[in-house]
């Protein structure tokens, strides 16, 4: 059974309220590391090796150790909640269960960070949550955990909740500040990074929820225990939010030594594929990692049991291997079609992109457009290598993620499933009434 760290008080009804989660232990991290230097505190979340859980993974002990710190300019931290990747729910369930946690986790980062005034950015689709978590600020306020001279230090901690406007690119940090600031959310070129030049052009940590969640269980036993748990670089545990065609659908705490096939078929995750169908192929990051067959999912090209982890995932590269991404771990069985799946996910992008740069803007639209083509039965072989041309021109030329982001799923659906692709072109007449998927397996 994998260890629970920010889970562990899930199940306790009423742990969304101060009093409860204060009886099961709540706020004493947040003791202990007020009595701690911010650069103490800093040093355990290096310690702990913990990388950023929104879908990069990068180091966040390194992120804060990027933040500049020039004389008499306030410093902020922001936490990201706008989690709109496809297949993507382990923040919302942290902030509507668990909503001390991340409160607990903003007041250590932020008195590590120096920061007066954080913000939580949170996705507009997440329409209850924001007064869960107002209620939350309000309650720790009344404890003396937020607000003016917190437990006597002299720190003070202002936490504002700003809903977004249902725009996925607003969780690109960038795009995400610019909202912040009242703008129209388009990225920003980096460098400079947020850490240095962020909100309103001051030093800027952002973070995502689970990344600042887990701050409480390192500063309560330790960034050095912390990063005993999991394997190699993939430390301590990870909420992963699964979906699709398994039995049990939900958010799960692993600890990333798991492997894939326990993941999906054990009866403690997944249980399964419903009525005993195949698996086909999974997307285990959210909707922007490349899809993988189950062939490569199960095992890595040298045969080895593929691990729930950042490294064991994205063991092979991009040709054989994919990501642990946001961990929006999405299973498609033997009845789906790779066509159709594919071009939901382009008109997503396509629907999504800012517009601001021209690979971005032309590119998803066109791929669209051909994958509904072929999907419609109206494609011709010509277009396969047209769409993978496109997808080719838009990787890496664009100021944000957003487009490789679209170019991803379609580069490896070819790579993966180029039958499929030729299949729909060369059955016309039986892509327009059946998927591929029901007519093959
Ligand atoms: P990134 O790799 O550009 O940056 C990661 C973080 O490290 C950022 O906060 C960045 O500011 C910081 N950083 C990197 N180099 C730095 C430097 N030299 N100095 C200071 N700071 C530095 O990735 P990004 O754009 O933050 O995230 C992309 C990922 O987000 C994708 O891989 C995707 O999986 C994920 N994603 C997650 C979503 C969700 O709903 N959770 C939605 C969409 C994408
Ligand atoms: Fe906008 Fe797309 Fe360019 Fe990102 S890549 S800035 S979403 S046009």
């Amino acid at each position: 059974m994998s260890k629970k760290l920010l889970l562990k008080d899930a199940h306790i009804e009423g742990i969304r309220y101060f009093e409860t989660y204060r009886k099961q232990g709540g706020y004493e991290a947040a003791e202990k590391a007020l009595k701690m230097t911010p650069d103490e505190i800093l040093e355990e979340v290096k310690a702990s090796g913990l990388r950023g859980r929104g879908g990069a993974g990068f180091p966040t002990g390194m992120k804060w150790s990027f933040l500049a710190k020039p004389e008499g300019v306030p410093r902020h931290l922001v936490v990201n909640a706008d989690e709109s990747e496809p297949g993507t729910f382990k923040d919302r369930y942290l902030m509507e269960f668990l909503p001390h946690l991340l409160i607990e986790g903003m007041l250590i980062s932020s008195y590590c960070l120096g920061s007066n005034t954080s913000y939580i950015y949170i996705r507009g689709e997440y329409s209850w949550i924001p007064d869960i978590l107002e209620e939350a600020i309000e309650e720790a306020k009344a404890a003396g955990f937020l607000g003016k001279n917190i437990l006597g230090t002299g720190f003070d901690l202002e936490i504002y909740v700003q809903r977004g406007g249902g725009a996925y690119i607003c969780g690109e940090e960038t795009a995400l500040l610019e909202s912040l600031e009242g703008k129209r959310g388009n990225p920003r070129l980096k460098p400079p990074f947020p850490a240095v030049k962020g909100l309103w052009e001051r030093p800027t940590v952002v973070n995502n929820v689970e990344s600042i969640a887990a701050i409480v269980p390192i500063m309560d036993i330790t960034g050095a225990e912390y990063a005993k748990i999991g394997v190699g670089r993939s430390t301590g545990t990870k909420l992963i939010s699964a979906c699709g065609n398994i039995n049990k659908p939900g958010v799960y705490e692993i600890d990333m030594t798991i492997t894939v096939e326990e993941f999906i078929y054990s009866e403690e995750y997944c249980g399964g594929i419903p009525n005993g169908k195949k698996l086909k192929a999974c997307i285990p990051g959210g909707s922007s990692v490349p899809i993988v067959p189950a062939n490569l999912l199960l095992k890595t090209i040298n045969g080895e049991p593929r691990y729930m982890n950042y490294e064991s995932l994205a063991d092979g590269g991009f040709a054989t291997g994919t990501m642990m991404g946001s961990g929006g771990f999405i299973v498609l069985d033997e009845d789906q079609c790779i066509v159709e799946h594919t071009m939901t996910l382009a008109r997503f992008y396509n629907h999504e992109s800012c517009g601001q740069c021209t690979p971005c803007r032309e590119g998803t639209g066109w791929m669209y457009k051909i994958l509904k083509k072929i999907e419609n039965g109206q494609g011709k072989m010509e277009d396969i290598d047209l769409l993978w041309d496109i997808q080719r021109k838009i990787e890496g030329n664009t100021i944000c993620p957003l487009g490789d982001a679209a170019a991803w799923p379609v580069a490896a659906a070819i790579r993966h499933f180029r039958d499929e692709f030729e299949w729909h072109i060369k059955n016309p007449e039986l892509s327009q009434t059946q998927n591929y998927g029901l007519a093959n397996y």
